[in-house]
Order: C-alpha cells, then sequence, then structure tokens
C-alpha cells in the first residue's frame, strides 16, 4: 500500500474513487461543496432525498456524478460538525478504507484529511489517516491454508493537503505514519504467531531481520550460555523449566551523528509463553499468554519504524526472549535468587515472572550509562483491573521523562496513565529471607510490581509502561493491538526533534 499528498481542488482529480465527508444533518464538507456545484447539485439532491443523513459509520457509494472524472464518488458519514474527535476521526478513515477495499476501488484520493479536528494539524491528520488506513487492512492469515485476501485490493491512497505549502509536512506526516504502520504490523504479527512457532529463538530471528532493512541497525543475541556469563541468574531461573533456550536480543540503531550520544535504551518483556510455571494458571484464556511477548514485539515495532527514519539517534532495543513453564527443573516458590545486580529474591510466586526477567535486563543495560531506559512489559493482570484496555500503565523514577512518554501518548492517540511510585510501597515486597519478594499481596499489584523493578533501576531515568491491558484484545475481537509501538516511536521522534505538535 502507498501513501502520498496532494493539494488541489477535488473537481480536477480523475481517479478509481474520489472520497469526501458528509455531517450530520446531510451538510457537505468543503470538498463535498466543489463537487457538488461543478455535477451541477447532483449531491445535494441525493442527501435532500434523505439518501444520507451524515451519521457516524454511514456511507454511499456513487457512480458515474455528471461531470466528475472519477469513476466513483464515496461520501462518508463524520456525525456532527463541532463534535469530530480524534478517535471518530479515525474511525472514519477505518470506514474508509474497508469500504473501498471492498468496492474494488484499487486506488483513491481522499479529502477526509481536511476535516477540521480540533488542536490537531495537517501532519496529525495526515498521518493518523495512514496509521488508521493501515490498521483497517491488516489480516492476520498465516497460519491459514486457504488464504482469503480482497479480490481488488486498494494499492494507492492519496490525502489532501489544504495548500502547497503543507505538502512537505504531509510528505514528513506519510513518512512517519507508513513508518510506525510497519512497525505496528510486525508488532502484531511476531505477537499473534502462536507460542509453538515464536519462542525466543523466533524473537532472536525477527530481530537478526531488521538489519537487513537498514544499515544504522546492528543485532547481538545472547543465549543461556551468553546470559550465565553475564550472571543473568534471575533471567535464567525462569527459562529453566522450558525446552525453549532464553534468548535476550540486543539491537542497537545508531543514527547519524549518533556518536557521544547516551543512548535511549528500550526494553520489552518477551515471554512467548507464560503458563505460570510451578505456579501454574487456570486453563480457561491461558492460551493468552502467547502474548506475553507484547512487549518486546512493541520494541521490536518500534526499531522497525527507526529502521524507516533517518534520525539523528542513538537507541539500543531488547527483547527479552524466555518461557514460563513447570518442569522439574523449573524455579520454585521458597527458591531464593540471586540476581544479576547482587540483590536476593524470594520467590513467592513462579507466576510473577516478568520481573524477575526484567530486573536483570535493567541491570545489564547500566553498562550503556542511558539517558533514559523505558521498560514495556505485558506484567500485570491488576494493570487491566486498574486501567482496563484503554490506558497503558506508567510508572517512572523521574517525572520529566514520565511527562514525555505521557504527551507522546497523547500525541500518538496510544495513551497512557501514570500510577504512583512511592515509597511506602516498596512495604508490601519486604521479606524475611531475601532482600526483596517478588509479589507484594493484593493490594497494587501493578505498582508493587514496578516498585520491584525501580529497585534495579536506581543508575538512571527509568519508565516502566504496563501493557497487559492493551498490547491484545480477547474476545470476538482477538489479536495484537500493536500497542505500545505508536507511543515509544513518538517518544523517539520526540526525542529527535522531529515533532510537528
Ligand atoms: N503475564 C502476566 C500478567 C498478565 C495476566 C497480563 C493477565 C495480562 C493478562 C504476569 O506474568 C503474571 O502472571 N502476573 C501475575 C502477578 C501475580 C502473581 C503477583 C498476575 O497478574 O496475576
Ligand atoms: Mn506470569
Ligand atoms: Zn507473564
Amino acid at each position: 500500500m502507498e501513501f502520498y499528498v496532494k493539494s488541489g481542488h477535488p473537481e480536477k482529480q480523475r481517479s478509481a474513487c474520489i472520497v469526501f465527508g458528509v455531517y450530520e444533518p446531510r451538510r457537505l464538507s468543503a470538498a463535498g461543496e466543489q463537487l457538488d456545484k461543478i455535477s451541477g447539485g447532483y449531491i445535494s439532491q441525493l442527501l435532500r432525498r434523505g439518501d444520507m443523513e451524515g451519521k457516524q459509520g454511514q456511507v454511499l457509494l456513487l457512480h458515474q456524478v455528471p461531470n466528475i472524472n472519477s469513476d466513483r464518488v464515496l461520501l462518508v458519514g463524520c456525525g456532527k460538525e463541532r463534535e469530530l474527535s480524534e478517535r471518530q476521526y479515525r474511525q472514519v478513515i477505518k470506514k474508509m478504507m474497508i469500504t473501498l477495499n471492498d468496492t474494488g476501488s484499487m486506488e483513491a484520493v481522499c479529502y477526509l484529511t481536511d476535516l477540521h479536528v480540533k488542536g490537531r494539524d495537517t501532519y496529525w491528520r495526515v498521518r493518523q489517516a495512514v496509521e488508521a488506513s493501515s490498521d483497517a487492512l491488516y489480516l492476520f492469515n498465516a497460519l491459514k491454508s486457504k488464504k482469503e485476501e480482497p479480490r481488488r485490493p486498494v494499492r494507492k491512497l492519496g490525502f489532501s493537503v489544504p495548500t502547497r505549502k503543507d505538502l512537505a509536512c504531509g510528505e514528513k506526516a506519510i513518512l512517519h505514519g507508513t513508518a510506525i504502520s510497519k512497525g505496528i504490523n510486525i508488532c502484531r504479527d511476531v505477537a499473534n504467531m502462536p507460542p509453538n512457532i515464536c519462542n525466543p529463538v523466533y524473537l532472536g530471528e525477527q530481530a537478526q531481520a531488521l538489519t537487513q532493512l537498514s544499515d544504522l541497525i546492528e543485532v547481538q543475541l545472547f543465549g543461556e550460555k551468553e546470559l550465565n556469563e553475564l550472571n543473568m541468574q534471575s533471567y535464567l531461573a525462569v527459562g529453566r523449566g522450558s525446552e525453549n533456550e532464553s534468548v535476550m536480543s540486543v539491537i542497537e540503531y545508531k543514527g547519524s551523528q549518533y556518536k557521544g550520544k547516551k543512548p535511549l535504551v528500550l526494553i520489552g518483556k518477551g515471554l512467548t509463553f507464560d503458563s505460570g510455571g510451578i505456579s501454574l494458571k487456570p486453563g480457561a484464556g491461558m492460551d493468552e499468554m502467547k502474548y506475553d511477548m507484547g512487549g518486546a514485539a512493541g520494541v521490536l515495532g518500534a526499531m522497525r519504524a527507526l529502521a524507516e527514519m533517518d534520525l539523528p539517534i542513538h537507541v539500543i532495543g531488547i527483547l527479552a526472549g524466555c518461557e514460563n513453564m513447570p518442569d522439574g527443573r523449573a524455579y520454585r516458590p521458597g527458591d531464593v535468587i540471586t540476581t544479576m545486580s547482587g540483590q536476593t529474591v524470594e520467590v513467592l510466586n513462579t507466576d510473577a515472572e516478568g520481573r524477575m526477567v526484567l530486573c536483570d535486563v535493567l541491570t545489564y543495560v547500566e553498562r550503556y550509562e542511558p539517558e533514559a531506559v523505558i521498560d514495556t512489559a505485558t506484567l500485570t493482570g491488576a494493570c487491566v483491573i486498574a486501567l482496563g484496555h484503554h490506558a497503558s500503565g506508567l510508572m517512572s523514577n523521574h517525572n520529566p521523562l514520565a511527562h514525555d512518554i505521557l504527551n507522546a501518548g497523547e500525541q500518538s492517540g496510544d495513551r497512557a496513565w501514570k500510577m504512583p511510585l512511592w515509597d511506602e510501597y516498596q512495604e508490601q515486597i519486604e521479606s524475611p529471607f531475601a532482600d526483596m519478594s517478588n509479589i507484594g499481596g493484593k493490594a497494587a499489584g501493578s505498582i508493587t510490581a514496578a516498585a520491584f523493578l525501580s529497585r534495579f533501576a536506581k543508575k538512571y531515568h527509568w519508565a516502566h509502561l504496563d501493557v497487559a491491558g492493551t498490547a491484545w484484545n480477547s474476545g470476538a475481537n482477538k489479536g495484537a493491538t500493536g500497542r505500545p509501538v505508536s507511543i515509544l516511536t513518538q517518544y523517539l521522534l520526540n526525542k529527535a526533534g522531529e515533532s510537528r505538535e
């Protein structure tokens, strides 16, 4: 799928389909007015006749409209003009994309990017349009023996920008939107892949594949032998019950002028399957624990996005690949484990494994003297209880970093909400036998998990993004969402001084 921007009047376009918005009740958007005029009032007459109200979700496809050079005209309902929210805007774009794909227009020009969205500029509208269109087209059919694909899929889509002066920023929005969409797609593909295929080695292969896409990317894989040499005993303990080898993938992006710049580090929890281990999870819904590598998939996606953009930053992305299984060799409740940092942990629940893996990676990354470290993880069921499926949970030891991430979330539409990380919470993870225990009881489960991690992140600015509720959908819509690729990539864009908002 290829996107481009263009400025200019809709009546001059020659295309398989031309798309514009209709507000409720029966009010044409500016592009619609122009088309209506040269069609001699043909379109407004249809609206008056009651063919379309303009409610959100409505579409009307017209053929052979008088005096219009394009084969088709697609009207998309946008709801009330004053109320077009960011979310509705994305939904309007998605509706357009699904309709285009179903109706055989292999190419189209879209004026929905001219719609007014409060507080948002052309860059934002075009970028969101690219991301929403690409989202609408996503299909995971790699494992279907018979693949159903649209007969005439959309191949090329043009988005309108108001004037010629807006073309440059529109093009930047296309570049960024396309890069992020590719990152989101790889994130979703890898996360949706079943755990008998997507194991830690597979994650390593996906990381390695990025080196083919950009000369600025290098990858190093650490198997169990190397993890042992680094003394990452807590990470290794979690993987011990699995036949699948633990693999930590380190992806380094050295953008232009990276030298002398402290790196930004992204760490993703990569539990390719979390059975709970000896503290075995209940059977219902356990298949969804294949998504317990959603954090790693998000980091992989953000690094994939970087591969498409030439940003003057230095970024290290780490996929902490591992599988948590019950076995004769598995770690057990009661075990005391010495982490790479030297701090000891009493294991009270082997299902609190994410923090056991991440704590050693947090220690490992000290060697980079990072400017900031962000870990992202499907860490706690408690986060789903606290925030549901709309916001990721954010906790940090540095307020300015937390703000940067919250802002990136608002800009990208992949939002997070901050929770406290006060000292008081540390008391919940005290242990009589070790420096700490790996669980903190029922209360504030997401915060005590972050409190645990914070003990390993003392040497740098650090933030933790719990994506347990946002990385995938359950139920009828089951599948990976591609979060948190957008928020992470937006944070990196802002760091590179590339943000337009
Ligand atoms: N991967 C899970 C967290 C999870 C559960 C994410 C459900 C999304 C949906 C994590 O490893 C886990 O099992 N956490 C435990 C922690 C508890 C034992 C302190 C949990 O949330 O129940
Ligand atoms: Mn678990
Ligand atoms: Zn887990």
